[in-house]
């Protein structure tokens, strides 16, 4: 069948088309690069055409409070129109874990206001819910940095590989909608500062990590379980050392 990946091109998409394709289906990467923008509605009624099922993976260029509500809402509600136009039968999104437990965070309200608009759309959906992708932990490290040290929260964080969230991704395209929300996570829990300060040893980066129950994380401050899921998450294959193995260097 054909499906379109919104944001095809970047980390989680370029993953999740390989896969789909490997299935033998017909897979559009949509993004801004290849003609089609959610945001202008560039390029989109054409990609849409004969699509069966589209798997929203775009990202917002900026992460700035304001820009951000304004990206996820106007890319859901152009994507959402322009799918019920085709006549797309499966809409599927990639959110995250606890996005609505978060409200100071910008970016979790964004997560929020995107997936209010896939409910309220009337096309049958799926939102998987994922913790943060392992790629992401040097971006957690950056976010807290103050010249040599990183002061980081001490709420859980339960790291998943991209490859493993291809995987869930893929798999929740070919079955049925959930109309609703699955979560999906990583095998390791630990603390959010021991999990940098891990990778930080990992990569040979002497910052010494400072942990902190206040420190902001985006914006917010976390609880012990603000970014963990107990609702017996799907879980992921591919633990820390084994990503990190794997993982390419920046
Ligand atoms: N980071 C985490 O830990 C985490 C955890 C859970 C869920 N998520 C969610 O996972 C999703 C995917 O994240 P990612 O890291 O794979 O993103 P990414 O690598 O930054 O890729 C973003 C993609 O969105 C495309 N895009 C940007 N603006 C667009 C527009 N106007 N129209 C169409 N496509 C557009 C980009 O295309 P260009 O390259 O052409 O700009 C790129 O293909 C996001 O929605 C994020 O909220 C992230």
């Amino acid at each position: 069948m054909k499906i379109v990946i919104i944001g095809g091109t970047g980390l989680i998409g370029s993953k999740t088309a390989e896969r789909l394709r490997k299935h033998g289906h017909e897979v559009i990467a949509a993004a801004p690069n290849t003609g089609v923008n959610t945001i202008t509605g560039e390029g989109l009624a054409k990609a849409l055409e004969n699509a069966e099922v589209v798997i929203d993976l775009a990202n917002s260029p900026s992460f700035e409070d304001k820009a951000v509500l304004e990206f996820f809402q106007t890319s859901g509600k152009n994507l959402t129109a322009a799918e019920k136009a085709a006549g797309v039968k499966h809409h599927v999104a990639l959110s995250i874990v606890g996005a609505d437990r978060l409200p100071d965070s910008g970016y979790l309200r964004a997560k929020v206001a995107q997936e209010k608009i896939i409910r309220e759309s009337g096309l049958p959906y799926t939102i998987v819910r994922s913790t943060q992708f392992m790629e992401f932990l040097g971006g957690i490290a950056q976010a807290g940095a103050v010249g040599d040290t990183t002061r980081l929260s001490t709420g859980n964080l339960q790291p998943i590989a991209s490859d493993d969230v291809a995987d869930f991704v893929a798999e929740a395209a070919l079955a049925a909608p959930a109309n609703g929300i699955i979560e999906i996570a990583g095998p390791e829990r630990a603390r959010l500062c021991d999990f940098v300060a891990r990778y930080l040893k990992a990569i040979g980066d002497s910052r010494a990590v400072v942990p902190d129950p206040q420190a902001p994380y985006f914006g917010t401050k976390l609880e012990e379980g603000s970014l963990v899921s107990d609702n017996k998450p799907s879980i992921g294959r591919i633990d820390f050392n084994r990503w990190f193995a794997t993982a390419p260097r920046k």
